[in-house]
């Protein structure tokens, strides 16, 4: 179906005030540090822009992805954002099911030719023909082919659609990776295998919501992705690593470690660095946006990070514990413990 309304229409009618959507495109602009006066044409644009029509495919995924997109809470721009943004096709939300839903991909498709963003939240198998996982009989990597090819803008969520992800890990499954095939989409595209489209990865097992709100209204705005790193992640919300931003980092520097989760460091807040924590080789924005509207993010919690936002998530973390991980061997600057 052709989108008519503009966003900030659609804010409007589901009782979003003219304030609050003012503030969403102040902090994003101020998130991706974009120039001064950025956020107010951000506003513009959204304003006058058109809704895009989105595709949203979900692949071999766990539907944490779209769980998390989708969070309970109290409505949030980001929230009605991606609750509109399913609207067209969305494997998991959508009402219509069978050749139903068959007919509004195909339709939204052809309406939406060379204009519609395209989500991919999953990895996409390539073993066995590609047979691994089939949506009304049609591979996913048939699908992804085909949808490539009429994508504005393609996205992927998590992880999984980025890099493998959980899929791609051998630990999960001893054959998984060379049975299964499972490979993110930058690959395909690198690899010839599917069109090369403009790509933005947005990785974390799973993303966070904010990150994919921002990078889609960057896009509406400006018409292009928005500034990339070298694995395609929007560098305003990748450009730091954890280590950088968390609340822990004081006792890092100070050498202050806690040995295990109930022990008496752990309790006064020291750095889980030697109980495995990747926060200092894993690049993403947990330390400043946070999760549960901002509530809090592992490290709050008491958890190292677990690199979930990285290539090779999984694999890495288990190979690295059973060889008797304490955090040294991914930081040789760590300062000595006392
Ligand atoms: Fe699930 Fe994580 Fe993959 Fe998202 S990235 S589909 S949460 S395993
Ligand atoms: Fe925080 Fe982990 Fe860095 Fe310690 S190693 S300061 S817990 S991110
Ligand atoms: Fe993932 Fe580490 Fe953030 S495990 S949720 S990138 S703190």
């Amino acid at each position: 179906m052709k989108q008519e309304d503009t966003f900030f229409q659609y804010f409007s009618r589901r009782g979003v005030s003219r304030r609050a959507f003012l503030r969403f495109c102040a902090v994003t602009a101020s998130a991706m540090a974009l120039p001064a006066g950025a956020g107010q044409a951000l506003a513009a644009a959204l304003t006058a822009a058109p809704r895009p029509s989105v595709l949203w495919l979900s692949f071999q995924e766990c539907t944490g992805c779209s769980e998390s997109l989708t969070r309970s809470g109290e409505p949030t721009i980001e929230g009605l954002m991606l609750d509109h943004l399913s609207l067209d096709y969305h494997h998991l939300l959508q009402a219509a099911a069978g050749e139903a839903a068959e007919e509004v991909r195909l339709s939204a498709m052809a309406e939406n030719a060379g204009s519609y963003v395209l989500v991919v939240d999953g990895s996409v198998p390539t073993g066995a023909q590609a047979a691994w996982s089939t949506i009304a009989g049609v591979s996913n990597l048939q699908m992804l082919t085909e949808m490539v090819d009429g994508a504005a803008l393609v996205i992927a969520v998590g992880t999984c659609a980025s890099f493998g992800g959980l899929p791609a890990a051998a630990a999960i499954c001893a054959e998984s990776l060379s049975q299964s095939g499972a490979t993110g989409v930058g690959e395909l595209m690198d690899t010839g295998v599917v069109a090369t489209r403009p790509l933005v990865n947005i990785p974390g097992c799973p993303p966070l919501p904010e990150v994919i709100s921002g990078t889609i209204a960057y896009f509406l705005a400006y018409g292009a992705v928005p500034e990339m790193d070298a694995l395609r992640r929007p560098t305003a919300w990748f450009g730091k690593t954890v280590h950088d931003g968390c609340p822990r980092r004081h006792h890092f520097t100070k050498g202050h470690f806690a040995l295990a989760y109930d022990d008496a460091e752990a309790s006064r807040g020291y750095c889980l660095y030697k109980l495995g924590c990747r926060g200092p080789e894993t690049y993403n924005a947990c330390p400043s946006l946070k999760w549960n509207l901002g509530t809090s993010f592992p490290m709050h919690s008491g958890h190292g990070c677990l690199g979930c936002s990285m290539p090779g998530f999984w694999d890495r973390a288990l190979a690295a514990d059973a060889s008797g991980f304490t955090g040294s061997g991914f930081y040789p600057d760590a300062p000595p413990m006392k």
